[in-house]
């Protein structure tokens, strides 16, 4: 299949604003400080070369989950800038060939907003059925045994009402009630807003949770072990606080809303924790639905070339034909991948071998600010954790402030992000790990990021050719081939910290080296008898 949209073949660039680039010394990033990088991620000859950027939420928020609890859909957090900043920051996209993604929070508002305060006011309240309130339970407690994503129950009682409501997240994010027409009318009527104001597309935050059990039954027990850091939400098995068959009427509308003014839109879905089949009912079957769903099978793999290769094949094979693929590595809710394969030192070089995994392979990528450069988690003493996951439950989970520090642009006191001091402590590996170091630097992250960007935005067979894995004679070597007409690569990955010989079963005594992730290879070699040096990554053209 060809690529038919611009995001099937997208390199998408999640900026998690409040890192990003401060502009006015208050130690959080905003508007005007992203708009002043945009040559950075495209536009000039040693831009980055992206397609689009996704921006987390910069709505008005209270900040208790740091925007995603929204108190204004239709409007700007003075902490971020204002709507002109962000008409300016959409044409400044624009004009340098950068889609503009919104974070699109439907499942909850912040507990502030109008419409929650309206709803709350009391039990005859025009609004009151906006969100999910029930009686307390006949002997008294919580309606049913539902859990919070972030620990503790998934309830909170109301004094004034007497009355408990529904929150997956935190208290100060109740859900709305999606059963109710009016609150679906107004969710898609921020989708209009957005969307005249020329945005190209959203990212659907935690969206299974949307769609509940009519009658709010309890979830049964889960069995199996707690992983370590649960915050207890895995005690029980979600069958009725997310995922009712209905949510594929709503994000069909939702997708039709999107794209009523004949512009084509992504919607790509934020789910965790189903199987590749269940994933794909969300592409939608008679009607289009979303345009993609974030593969976190590859970011939730082990180190090891066999799992990669059935993250990505497993979740490719079950898509719908016309749906392409995408791969995650890193996002705002994960530990960061230097950190994550880095118990024997060597996550640096794993992060290199990543970055030919992510650009070679077929589909969209999904790039983290700061992964092109190496970006480890960030050493947050206790006493300034923000993220309310980690401070719930620190030191068992630490939460999510490690992988959201500012990003790395200078070897500067605080590295280039803020002249006043950062919301969150900026890494010490900033003297090393920056986007100006690296630029010098020929065998930097970066370096390969920017050479990987364009030899896959100038290579046919990269960016929309055909793809078919190839026994390497290794099982610590994934390879795959990426085919346009007569153009022919061979990607071999070797996943061993120990050097691997690979061989291929090919015609041809000869192939041209067309990127390494080690910088001084280049030449031709045998694909029969290919030695890989440990955690490299190497292109064949066998054309
Ligand atoms: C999503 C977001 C996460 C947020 C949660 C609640 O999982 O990625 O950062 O805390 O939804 O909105």
């Amino acid at each position: 299949m060809r690529p038919r949209n611009w995001w099937d073949t997208a390199v998408i660039y999640e900026i998690y604003l409040r890192s990003f680039q401060d502009s006015n010394g208050d130690g959080v990033g905003d508007l005007p400080g992203l708009i002043s990088r945009l040559d950075y991620l495209n536009g000039q000859d040693d831009s980055l070369g992206v397609d689009a950027v996704w921006l987390t939420p910069l709505y008005p928020s209270p900040m208790f989950d740091f925007g995603y609890d929204i108190a204004d859909y239709e409007s700007i957090d003075p902490v971020f800038g204002t709507l002109q900043d962000f008409d300016e920051l959409v044409a400044g996209a624009h004009a340098r060939g950068i889609k503009v993604v919104m974070d699109f929070v439907a499942n909850h508002t912040s507990h502030l907003h109008a419409w929650f305060q309206e709803s709350r006011a009391g039990r005859h309240s025009p609004r009151r059925d906006w969100y999910v309130w029930r009686d307390p339970a006949p002997g008294g407690g919580p309606p049913n045994n539902w859990l919070s994503v972030f620990g503790g129950p998934a309830w909170t009682f109301d004094e004034a009402t007497g009355q408990y409501y529904l929150h997956s997240f935190l208290p100060q994010q109740p859900d709305l009630n999606w059963r109710n027409p009016e609150v679906r009318e107004a969710m898609f009527d921020v989708i209009r807003f957005w969307t005249r104001r020329g945005v190209d597309g959203f990212r659907l935050d935690a969206i299974d949770h949307i769609a509940k059990d009519e009658r709010l039954r309890d979830n049964p027990a889960a069995e199996g072990e707690l992983p370590p850091e649960s915050t207890g939400y895995e005690l029980l098995e979600h069958l009725y606080d997310r995922r009712h068959p209905i949510i594929h009427e709503w994000l069909q509308e939702l997708r039709a809303v999107a794209e009523e003014d004949g512009t084509p839109r992504m919607m790509v879905s934020e789910i965790y924790g189903l199987e590749p089949e269940a994933v794909a009912l969300f592409h939608g079957i008679d009607r289009p639905e979303m345009s993609m769903s974030f593969n976190f099978d590859v970011l939730q793999a082990p180190w090891d070339a066999g799992a990669f290769r059935a993250a990505i094949e497993t979740f490719a094979a079950n898509l719908p034909p016309r749906i392409w693929p995408n791969v995650v590595l890193n996002n705002h809710d994960q530990s960061r991948l230097v950190s994550r394969y880095d118990w024997d030192g060597l996550g640096e070089a794993r992060a290199r071998l990543a970055a030919m995994l992510l650009l070679t392979v077929r589909g969209a990528a999904f790039l983290y600010y700061g992964e092109e450069l190496g970006m480890r988690n960030g050493i947050i003493p206790r006493e300034r954790l923000q993220d309310p996951v980690g401070i719930r439950h620190w030191p068992l989970n630490s939460g999510r402030d490690p992988e959201r520090t500012p990003m790395q642009w200078t070897a500067g006191p605080t590295a280039g992000f803020t002249s006043g001091c950062p919301w969150l402590p900026v890494n010490p590996d900033h003297d090393r790990i920056n986007v100006a170091t690296e630029s010098n630097d020929p065998g930097s992250l970066l370096a390969l990021y920017r050479d990987l960007l364009r030899r896959r935005r100038e290579t046919p067979a990269l960016l929309t050719g055909t793809y078919e894995a190839i026994d390497a004679g290794s099982e610590d070597v994934y390879a795959h081939l990426r085919q346009d007409g007569t153009q022919r690569l061979l990607i071999a990955l070797n996943f061993a910290p120990e050097e691997r010989h690979a061989s291929f079963d090919l015609d041809g005594e000869r192939a041209a080296i067309f990127l390494s992730t080690r910088r001084a290879r280049a030449g031709s070699v045998n694909p029969r008898h290919l030695a890989l040096a440990p955690l490299e990554g190497t292109i064949l053209s066998l054309e």
